[in-house]
């Protein structure tokens, strides 16, 4: 835990100072740090860091990477709560960037947040030119229609229209298992891994990523809107797909579960194929996936 701490602070003191907004002449400029600063539980980036320090290396080499995927990441979430999308005021328990702001000052505000990620990977000076090619070429991959947006994309279309689970769960893993599928091979890019330890590190992350949806998706049933710092009317009203809303709420539960030992077992493989790995640190994030 308090090595999750120390990177916490070191991504909350790099993500804002790095970004080098105008904010005296800029409105798209305060709308981004007020997105940034508002509380995001920086899974992403820690789960980065984590990884590199699961391989016994210097974790401060993944700084400029994890500082990206969560531009990245807060960029869809200005945009997810747009009204073209889910239409949300609140988010973090504070009004939704749009709403702080303006519709056009959002969406610019995510679109500056998207093309800052890739400068920042590029001005890194502790990665060689290969590495960060690779992880530009990584990123545009997963955060793209390949990955997340094409899960946004396919999310929007389904909603009012009955899911099967595996279509589901193809959404889940696009939206939201795509960029934790970035943090993780980037934790192995940094530390020079070969292609089947990368192989195994995005399957770790795409069931990791799958659990965190279907906790969310179970927040929005089981918690208080307080409690999950938003207002909507909810899934169920907007036609959205969710777990619980397709298995019942005790089948999402055990889903859960059964992503969870997929994520262990994963993790054991890794252990066993490379003498250096240890799972401990990606273990505890596991725990952060019960409900
Ligand atoms: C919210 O992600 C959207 C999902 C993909 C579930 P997080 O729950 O990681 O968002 P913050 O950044 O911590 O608020
Ligand atoms: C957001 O998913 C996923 C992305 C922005 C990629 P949701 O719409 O399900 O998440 P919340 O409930 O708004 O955080
Ligand atoms: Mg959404
Ligand atoms: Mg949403």
């Amino acid at each position: 835990m308090t090595k999750l701490k120390d990177f916490q602070n070191e991504i909350q003191a790099d993500l804002l100072t790095s970004l080098q907004v105008d904010h005296a002449s800029s409105r798209v400029g305060q709308a981004m740090t007020y997105s940034l600063a508002n509380g995001g539980k920086r899974v992403r980036p820690l789960l980065l860091l984590a990884t590199i320090h699961s391989f016994g290396q210097d974790w401060q080499l993944g700084l400029g990477p994890a500082a990206a995927i969560e531009y990245i990441h807060t960029y869809s979430l200005i945009h997810d709560d747009l009204p073209a999308m889910d239409d949300d005021d609140y988010r973090r328990g504070q009004l939704a960037n749009h709403k702080k702001f303006d519709e056009a000052t959002a969406i610019l505000a995510g679109d500056a947040l998207l093309t800052a990620a890739f400068s920042k990977i590029l001005a890194v000076n502790c990665l060689d030119s290969q590495a960060k090619l690779a992880l530009c070429q990584d990123l545009s991959h997963y955060a793209g229609l390949a990955g997340m947006i094409g899960g946004q994309e396919a999310d929007i279309e389904a909603e009012g229209i009955a899911l099967q689970l595996e279509a589901l769960k193809d959404i889940h893993r696009k939206k939201t298992g795509a960029l934790m599928a970035f943090a993780l091979v980037a934790g192995g890019r940094v530390c020079q891994q070969d292609q089947a330890v990368l192989a195994m590190l995005r399957d770790f992350a795409y069931c990791y990523g799958l659990a965190y949806q279907i906790q969310n998706d179970l927040q929005e049933v089981l918690w208080t809107d307080e409690k999950r710092g938003k207002k909507n009317a909810g899934d169920q009203e907007a036609g959205k797909n969710t777990y619980p809303g397709i298995l019942g709420t005790d089948q999402a539960l055990v889903a859960l579960d059964q992503e969870i030992d997929k994520c262990q077992d994963i993790l054991a493989k890794i252990e066993a194929s490379v003498p250096t790995f240890s799972g401990q640190l990606l273990a505890e994030f596991i725990t952060y996936l019960k409900i």
